[in-house]
């Protein structure tokens, strides 16, 4: 019995790939999706992504905010079956206003799907995400779109991906002509010519050559840029890095495709080989060691929680990433925190449209587990064991407002709110460490603060305000040395909800001189 739950696991874990398109908003993130959607027969009609995107308010019961603004405040999943793999799409809010979710959505993927657009190369909210990947040392496919416009030159975007990213990249396709002249690109790695076909360029015709020199390219795509072709192919066989599959592996070096999402120009050439290339998903870090997908217990962490999908019933959703394990319906699992067992009912799985009921699934897959407010972000469920798994990082809020309640007699519904919306969270709160009570609430997207505030009125009945400040940098201090409050530099002082200390900055300036004035002392990113 035991051998074959094994045997079944290592088949369904092969399969997986659990990724998150990273991206700056416009890039074309919604296109591509919609387009790998597609090909998985996830969806079978051009364009319901985007009608979803616009018209998300007709179809579904997601909180009002997020119908007012036609966003989607908290991110989602889509998943596909593609060529024999079960693909599991994590989707990050695209909008200006992502917030901190968007970062620990990225702590459940096993690879990342970085999108350019070669008009624009790398642009600040890719930066950011890309960061945050980075640190986790997870593979980084990268697909430069939008081909069929002018663009910058492959070389100047593959540089300036390695001067701002810090990583080197290895070309898999290059484009064959820009712009208007685009006529297909090359793939390096099986030495063939795909061309674009129709007026669209919706067709793609594939032609085995010898080699970048093979005569027939001058008849496929002409002298001019048969010449160019051969010319920028041989400096990157010269110049360039080669393929090296565990560089890319350990996220030292990104695959790059060009392509044309919008014309679905080189996105089927894209899936395969990232499929082929991607992880299935990785072993996990707990109290336990490492924890292997193919282990045959349960286990799995919350990375996300939802609340208000459906105001009427105030139900609140729990995004659980399976670490090991089979899951199934109404399996019982230990809370490890609450010290308790518990059921799970009424898992449900995301489709591209609906959200449906799951009876069984496996290592790299998200469920939504419904909350009647039992779990926290971070929280880890396990059969038979009380494993947990390491602690989510908090990412350091780049926006802070100082909040307060507006009617003194809701003192203790504004607190309890404070305190859910802090655990869940929603956003940070940071305690001044003086004389004086003042309560900042930090967080990295301004649709944070919009959706705190609706929820402390809806949830809670409390209207707060808020008072935007000019910190823009959190650090945590850690000194064995001095004490924090003797510190003579140019910050606010504060206190997270676990005591920690704090400083708050105005300007990158006065961090860098605190930090300049006091090498002794540690000033963190994340939360010791
Ligand atoms: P996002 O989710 O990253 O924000 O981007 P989205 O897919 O919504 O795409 C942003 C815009 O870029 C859209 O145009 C989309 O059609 C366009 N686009 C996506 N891929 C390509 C491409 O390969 N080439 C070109 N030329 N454009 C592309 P829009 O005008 O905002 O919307 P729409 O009216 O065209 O749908």
């Amino acid at each position: 019995m035991s051998q074959t739950l094994r045997e079944e696991l290592k088949q369904e874990v092969a399969k997986r790939r659990t990724f998150a398109i990273i991206s700056h908003p416009d890039a074309g993130k919604t296109t591509l999706t919609e387009k790998l959607l597609l090909f998985g027969g996830a969806i079978h009609i051009a364009g319901s992504v985007k009608a979803r995107k616009a018209a998300r308010h007709a179809t579904s019961d997601w909180m009002e905010i997020e119908k007012q603004r036609g966003i989607s405040v908290t991110s989602s999943v889509m998943q596909f079956e593609y060529a024999g793999k079960h693909v599991n799409i994590l989707d990050t809010p695209g909008h200006q206003d992502f917030s901190e979710d968007t970062y620990r959505t990225l702590t459940a993927a096993d690879s990342a799907v970085m999108l350019i657009d070669v008009a624009k190369g790398v642009e600040a909210q890719t930066i950011k995400l890309f960061q945050v990947c980075a640190k986790r040392g997870i593979p980084i496919f990268t697909f430069i779109n939008k081909l069929d416009r002018e663009g910058q030159n492959p070389f100047e975007l593959l540089e300036e991906i390695e001067r701002v990213l810090g990583i080197r990249s290895v070309p898999m396709n290059w484009p064959i002509g820009m712009g208007r002249e685009l006529s297909g690109v090359y793939d390096r790695m099986k030495n063939q010519v795909e061309l674009f076909q129709g007026k669209d360029h919706s067709e793609i015709e594939v032609r085995p050559v010898a080699d970048y020199n093979d005569p027939r390219i001058r008849e496929m795509a002409g002298d001019y840029l048969a010449d160019q072709l051969a010319q920028d192919l041989e400096l990157l066989d010269v110049a360039g890095d080669p393929f090296d599959y565990e560089k890319v592996l350990a996220g030292q070096l990104t695959p790059v495709f060009f392509g044309s999402a919008v014309n679905n120009f080189g996105v089927q050439t894209f899936l395969e080989n990232f499929l082929q290339l991607a992880p299935a998903p990785t072993p996990r870090r707990s109290t336990d060691g490492e924890i292997e997908p193919e282990r045959e217990k349960f286990s799995g962490y919350i990375f996300k929680i939802q609340a208000n999908m459906n105001p009427a019933h105030r139900d609140r959703l729990a995004f659980l990433r399976i670490c090991s394990g089979k899951f199934e319906r109404g399996m019982s699992v230990r809370h490890v925190r609450a010290g308790k067992e518990i059921k799970l009912a009424q898992p449900q799985q995301f489709l591209a449209q609906d959200r449906e009921i799951v009876d069984t699934a496996y290592p790299g897959d998200i469920i939504g587990l419904f909350d009647p407010g039992i779990f926290r972000i971070g929280d880890s469920l396990s059969e038979g064991g009380n494993l947990v798994f390491d602690e989510l990082p908090t990412f350091s809020p780049e926006i802070f407002s100082k909040v307060s309640v507006k009617n003194a007699l809701k003192q203790k519904q504004y607190l309890k709110g404070l305190d859910q919306l802090t655990e869940e969270g929603m956003v940070q709160v940071f305690r001044s460490a003086g004389i004086f009570e003042d309560t900042y609430l930090g967080v990295v997207g301004q649709l944070q603060f919009d959706v705190f505030e609706y929820r402390m009125k809806n949830e809670y009945g409390v209207d707060i305000q808020l008072a935007r400040t000019s910190f823009q940098f959190a650090r945590w201090i850690v000194s064995d040395k001095i004490d924090p409050t003797k510190f003579r530099i140019n910050s606010t002082l504060v206190k997270d909800k676990n005591d920690n200390y704090v400083a708050l900055f105005e300007n990158e300036y006065a961090m860098r001189t605190a930090m300049e004035r006091m090498p002794d002392v540690q000033f963190l990113e994340t939360a010791p």
